[in-house]
């Protein structure tokens, strides 16, 4: 099977041909529903080719920072392409062991990504230790659950087994991970879990 960080890598050229505009302006309302404080730092975990990145470095201003981060390079590389801002970075990485220090970031957020990652409860851990004190960590998907993995399981290959897990086990990955305050709202058109660090 091709290991996942090349299956990402290999459909980096056309991913942005297959982001349909219906689900960037989800992903819009669910940025502003956020409603990111000017001036924070946010780390976009799993950037690929930044979808998020105009929306969050608009939301942050010129005073915040966008870390955004991606394990496949060529992934990172189209985003690098296309953004070149004052207040944005980028950073290749595995979601497991991120390159930044301890409790450096305000909020993390992880569209589209987190079932990707191979090991959930140490990528969970990592997104908590990087994060300050009090800062929100968002796990979300512009569409839901069950649609996810439907889709990962047809797909098949390297995402065949990338499942976001039933409510019960995220609740466990995110408390056991330090955060507090967890919800989780799944509807027919996003999936969006919340926390805060303790
Ligand atoms: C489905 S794509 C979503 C990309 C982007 N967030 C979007 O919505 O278009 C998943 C991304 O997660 C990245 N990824 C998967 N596993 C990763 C890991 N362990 N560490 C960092 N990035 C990872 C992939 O390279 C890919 O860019």
């Amino acid at each position: 099977m091709v290991p996942k960080k090349d299956y990402f890598d290999e459909k980096a050229a056309k991913w942005d041909s297959q982001i349909k505009d219906e689900v960037v302006l989800r992903l819009k309302n669910m940025i502003e529903e956020l409603a990111l404080s000017q001036g924070s730092k946010v780390l976009d975990l799993g950037t690929g080719t930044g979808v998020l990145i105009p929306m969050l470095v608009g939301a942050v201003g010129v005073s915040g920072l966008v870390v955004a981060m991606d394990f496949a390079p060529r992934m990172l590389a189209e985003a690098r392409k296309k953004y070149h801002w004052s207040n944005l970075e980028f950073l290749e990485g595995e979601a497991e062991n991120i390159p930044l220090p301890d409790q450096v970031i305000d909020e993390v957020v992880c569209n589209s990504a987190f079932p990707h990652f191979d090991n959930l409860w140490q990528a969970a851990k990592e997104m908590s230790r990087v994060l300050k004190s009090g800062g929100r960590v968002a796990v979300f998907h512009p569409h839901s659950r069950e649609y996810v993995n439907e889709l990962h399981a047809f797909l098949g290959g390297a995402v065949k087994n990338c499942m976001i897990p039933e409510e019960d086990v995220m609740r466990d990955i995110f408390s056991e991970a330090g955060f507090e305050k967890i919800s989780i709202e799944n509807t027919l058109q996003s999936y969006l879990l919340t926390g805060r660090k303790a």
